[in-house]
């Protein structure tokens, strides 16, 4: 073992003083420290320490890096965004007789996983309930009984998908949005303290049901537990309780790995959206979530123009070498079909995965910092994954020293590449004709790299 540790400041490796405290600080501070485009959500969460997940228990979803998110439901008959209801002002009463309606011919929840898999994907996540209150499970704590059950489809879709998602090899995520519009009480809940109240319970019902019927649900991933769209998710935490909720889901699946929007800390953090992410390796747990196609509007619409391939490795690859997961997003239509193009885009990206997979799963983002759109680095024990994004740019530059000795520098993909130790870093020679959205070279180290992040962050607000 070796004795010292190591830790990157801007952009150089540097040897580790003494761990410092743990540091409470702002979303905002994290960005201007990082010099970082992250916008994480919901920061500021209500702190529960016997809640959070250890580093072990982490450690699966950490290694797993990407993962398949699904937004599907009622609004897919619509086909203008899962926020249809609340943005056209649609009245419960018609709103609710979309489920008269829903009978998805071509729902297969083994062909999403399939596709999952073949994209690389090492989970999925499945909007059980978005925020228009329509369940795609058997749900006895539905108010109104509206369900999937009582819609044409007469089917328990969570069932269907978890036993899918198992049958796959994928691990089990689901979507809960604790708010529901169809609740006056979510509008005005001091006004209407008992509605908001009849909400809640319905939340704490359907979680219960969702932890508690469907085998091991490894992750929870909450939306939407602000009240009447003001603030962010721990404004609306003296209502939800969510200590008391996920203490819950932990009785019945200690190892849930849970979001951090419904208003308790959560076991990581998110950032939402297409935006490009730049800045330093983000010294927390942490998903980018966005969508496959436009990212107008999660639920299907059609006709969403999807992402270039060469786009959406590089937001891949920006995410993977900050240390962060990906969860990209498809929008099945109302018949349960993923749009042919996002299906092939997928299948492409699966492909890549394929090739260069060694250079993200199980790996974590560093020793070097990025430097935005030239390259970046990930690692696993004794080798260093550098990705170039800019292979002219990257010709120019030094790397920082590191301690080891490099037994061996070579593209993953093929050849050995010439290099040098220079008394201030590592010159590493490429030629920069290859025009790949990612080059990825491989620094074979005698030693493992030993990197460590000195900030130990805890967040307290915006
Ligand atoms: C936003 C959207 C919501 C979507 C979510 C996915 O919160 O409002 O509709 O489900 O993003 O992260």
């Amino acid at each position: 073992m070796r004795e010292q540790h190591y830790y990157v400041k801007a952009g150089y490796v540097m040897k580790k003083e003494n761990q410092p405290e743990l540091r409470e600080m702002t979303g905002a501070e994290l960005k201007s420290m990082l010099k970082s485009s992250i916008q994480f959500k919901s920061l500021g969460g209500v702190k529960h320490s016997g809640l959070k997940l250890g580093d072990a228990e982490l450690k699966w979803w950490r290694d797993a890096k990407f993962g398949m998110f699904i937004h599907w439901g009622l609004y897919s008959i619509l086909g203008r965004g899962e926020w249809a209801m609340q943005n056209e002002q649609i009245p419960v009463e018609e709103y609710e007789k979309l489920a008269g309606e829903f009978a998805p011919g071509h729902f297969d929840a083994e062909q999403w996983a399939k596709l999952a898999r073949d994209a690389g994907m090492k989970y999925m996540v499945l909007t059980a309930r978005h925020h228009d209150g329509f369940s795609l499970w058997d749900s006895p704590g539905s108010y109104r009984g509206f369900t999937s059950m009582n819609s044409a489809a007469k089917r328990d879709f969570v069932d269907e998908y978890t036993e899918a998602c198992r049958g796959a090899g994928l691990k089990v995520g689901l979507y809960y949005s604790p708010m529901d519009w169809r609740f006056p009480g979510y509008f005005k809940p001091h006004e209407l303290p008992e509605n908001a109240l009849l909400m809640k319970k319905q939340a704490y019902d359907q979680v219960e049901e969702l932890v508690s019927r469907y085998g091991k649900i490894d992750i929870l991933w909450y939306d939407g537990a602000w009240l009447a769209h003001q603030g962010g998710d721990p404004d609306g935490a003296w209502l939800w309780e969510p200590v008391k909720l996920n203490r819950m889901v932990r009785k019945y699946n200690p190892g849930t790995v849970i979001n951090p929007r419904s208003g308790w800390e959560g076991d990581f953090y998110c950032d939402e959206g297409s935006h490009e992410i730049t800045g330093g390796i983000i010294p927390v747990p942490w998903e980018k979530n966005l969508c496959i196609c436009s990212g107008r509007s999660w639920g299907w619409i059609p006709d969403d123009p999807v992402m270039l391939f060469d786009a959406a490795i590089r937001m891949m690859v920006n995410v993977f070498i900050r240390d962060g997961n990906v969860l990209l997003n498809v929008g099945p239509d109302k018949d349960g079909v993923i749009p042919e193009a996002a299906a092939e885009r997928l299948k492409e990206i699966g492909e890549w995965m394929e090739q260069f997979g060694e250079s993200v799963y199980s790996t974590r983002g560093g020793p070097f910092q990025p430097l935005d759109h030239v390259y970046g680095s990930t690692y696993a024990e004794n080798r260093i994954y550098l990705h170039i994004l800019d292979c002219k740019e990257f010709a120019k530059l030094e790397l920082p020293p590191i301690p080891q000795k490099i037994n061996h520098c070579g593209l993953l993909d093929g050849d050995c590449i010439p290099f040098v130790r220079t008394a201030t870093g590592i010159k590493i020679t490429i030629s920069h004709e290859a025009e790949k959205p990612d080059t990825i070279i491989v620094l074979e180290l005698d030693e493992p790299v030993e990197f460590d992040f000195v900030e130990n962050i805890t967040f307290t607000g915006k």
